[in-house]
């Protein structure tokens, strides 16, 4: 019996060690599986976008990272208002699933505002769901309270992975409709004189 794995044909072995070497990148660093976008088409409304170098995306490029900076707290819940000028300020929010580790919903959420860049070029607002977190930005403020209702159809795509805790999740939005009435954190990025920013990620 000791000589079990000497017994095992190359081929299971070489199978087995495969299997073993494909459940690394599942474990730590995996890409977020992608779910579903929703931004304007840009062919038909060329004003749904933005220029380059834009204020906009100046605000836009500082909202992603304070948001991926703030996407490690436990509740895996963050908003925040990137400038001051009405007409160029940028309000995004992520939501991680309930179940998943600061690690995992800060990975989600930094690929998450690679992605939509990628996957929207220039769009003034999108929203992009994965199975482990969702991201959304807006020219536009959307007001948390009001927002999760669409916000649930990113809960329930969610659910039909099966892999939610349904009851963390209800929590997580039942906190974050608290906070939202508190307000936005906000921030200016460098386009008027007070850029310091405010972000302070609740435990
Ligand atoms: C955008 O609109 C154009 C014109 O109607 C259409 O051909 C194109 O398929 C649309 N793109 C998307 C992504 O829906
Ligand atoms: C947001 O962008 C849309 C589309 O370009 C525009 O019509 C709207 O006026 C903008 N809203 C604000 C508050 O800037
Ligand atoms: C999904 O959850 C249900 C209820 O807990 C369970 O019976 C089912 O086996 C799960 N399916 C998968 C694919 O995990
Ligand atoms: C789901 O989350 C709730 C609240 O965080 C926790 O009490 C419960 O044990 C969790 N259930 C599972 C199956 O992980």
């Amino acid at each position: 019996m000791a000589n079990l794995p000497h017994k095992m044909p190359r081929k299971a072995l070489f199978v087995h060690s495969i299997c073993l070497l494909s459940l690394i990148p599942i474990i730590e660093g995996a890409d977020p599986i992608f779910r579903f976008i929703e931004c304007p088409n840009t062919t038909l409304s060329t004003t749904s976008t933005y220029a380059r170098n834009s204020p906009y995306q100046t605000n836009l490029d500082y909202l992603f990272s304070i948001l991926s900076s703030s996407s490690t707290i436990s509740t895996g819940f963050y908003n925040f208002v990137a400038g001051r000028s009405p007409t160029n300020v940028a309000y995004g929010l992520f939501l991680c699933r309930g179940d998943i580790s600061p690690a995992v919903c800060q990975d989600c959420v930094v690929y998450a505002s690679r992605d939509v860049v990628n996957k929207c070029p220039w769009s003034k607002w999108a929203t992009i769901w994965y199975d482990e977190c969702m991201l959304r930005y807006s020219n536009v403020s959307m007001t948390p309270s009001v927002s999760f209702v669409p916000e649930l159809r990113g809960g329930l795509m969610w659910n039909l992975q099966n892999a939610t805790n349904a009851s963390r999740l209800h929590e997580v939005l039942g906190e974050n409709g608290k906070r939202g009435e508190e307000g936005w954190e906000r921030g200016g990025a460098g386009e008027e004189e007070d850029a310091t920013p405010q972000s302070s990620p609740k435990p």
